[in-house]
């Protein structure tokens, strides 16, 4: 019975609620205490009474203390967060506790050419694997918004991939090339459509367990001017709010790739410095910032080093740029960073006294 009859109120307002049609529990926790007033002729403490035991009859989880959280982790239970989605490199992984969040947004951002899109299509393949390997068992959706598609490099991946999964004793046969949908979306109003119509179809199939965007930033940089701030920041949370919906419903990661700004000279102190010169912070504001459930910044240095993995013929792999991946925030990590290299065959952690504390 999921009507005012259950509740623990005086039968007066209840009899009050059905004189005004107004017998769902939903409806009530839609209107305001005013308009309820006004809508059953109650007063201002009855209407308080109602509002109490309306919030007390909904099924709530079970609290959680912070000692059994601990005692999840302590004991190795896996984690209070649920399942992560694995980056398909050892040392990511263990930095990252696992991998990315399996709800919420997901913010890679930095500069260009930092690795952003690679990290992006490696999710798309480990997101395949088995749960035991890290994956969620399903395809991807990858949203793009800039240039074309990287359709050579998804393919460069998706054979190394391949080939190195052939290559442990519990290999499964997927075809990883076969599970990564494509959309691309020209502007605001295309990745509005994407989001709120195209995206529910395909999820609603139960195949998808990733959605990329590739990247957020782009189109709202371009297309909204500087004195339609206000404007973006409620297309921004439009988005944000629907991805979050989509997350929670099918129980899938959102990853959302995002660009920088340069901080200005007298704001230097509040930007993230990418260990030059100059600091940057993440586009779009407080607005995108407050809708991101953990932030990761990708940043290059000017370094080279050799890499740890061998090329797939077995030759070494000529010096590569060293790059950093800090976590900005997360709900179950410290702001740390950790080195990283891109190679043909995919993103990989780097250690070299590894994990630097912020
Ligand atoms: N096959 C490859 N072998 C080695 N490195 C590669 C390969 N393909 C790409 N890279 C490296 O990846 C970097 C580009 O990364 P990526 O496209 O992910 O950048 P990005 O952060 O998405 O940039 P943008 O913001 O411009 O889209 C290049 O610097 C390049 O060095
Ligand atoms: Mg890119």
């Amino acid at each position: 019975m999921n009507n005012v009859d259950r509740l623990e109120v005086h039968p007066r307002i209840i009899a009050a609620l059905k004189k005004a049609k107004l017998t769902s529990l939903a409806t009530l926790l839609c209107m305001s205490a005013a308009d309820l007033e006004r809508a059953t002729k109650l007063s201002f403490f009855d209407i308080a009474i109602l509002l109490k035991a309306v919030s007390y009859s909904l099924p709530c989880p079970p609290m959680r203390t912070a000692l059994s959280l601990y005692n999840i982790q302590a004991k190795g239970e896996g984690s209070p967060w649920g399942h992560k989605l694995s980056l398909g490199c050892q040392i990511l992984d263990e930095f990252l506790h696992g991998g990315i969040l399996k709800q919420g947004i997901t913010e890679v951002t930095g500069e260009s050419s930092c690795g952003k899109t690679q990290i992006c299509l490696q999710l798309c393949l480990t997101v395949q694997l088995p749960e035991e390997k890290g994956g969620l068992e399903g395809g991807a959706v990858y949203i793009s918004t800039e240039d074309v598609f990287p359709s050579k490099r998804l393919h460069q991946l998706t054979q190394c991939f391949a080939k190195n999964q052939a290559s442990h004793p519990s290999a499964v046969k997927i075809n990883f090339s076969d599970n990564v949908f494509i959309e691309h979306a020209a502007d605001v109003d295309d990745l509005r459509n994407i989001i709120n119509h195209r995206l529910p179809v395909l999820l609603n199939r139960g195949a998808i367990k990733l959605v990329v965007i590739d990247s957020i930033a782009a189109l709202c940089r371009v297309e909204y001017s500087f004195g339609e701030t206000s404007k973006r920041a409620n297309v921004l949370r439009s988005f944000g709010a629907q991805l979050h919906k989509l997350s929670a419903q099918y129980a899938i990661p959102v990853v959302c790739v995002n660009q920088v700004s340069d901080v200005i000279q007298s704001d230097k102190n509040s930007g993230i410095s990418d260990g030059k010169q100059r600091s940057v912070i993440p586009a779009l504001g407080m607005a995108w910032s407050s809708m991101v459930t953990m932030r990761l910044m990708l940043s290059r240095t000017e370094q080279l080093i050799q890499p740890l993995n061998q090329a797939l013929d077995g030759r070494d792999i000529d010096p590569v740029i060293k790059r950093r991946l800090r976590v900005i925030f997360a709900p179950h990590l410290p702001n740390s960073t950790c080195l990283f290299y891109v190679s043909g065959d995919g993103v990989h952690g780097y250690k070299e006294n590894h994990q630097e504390r912020e």
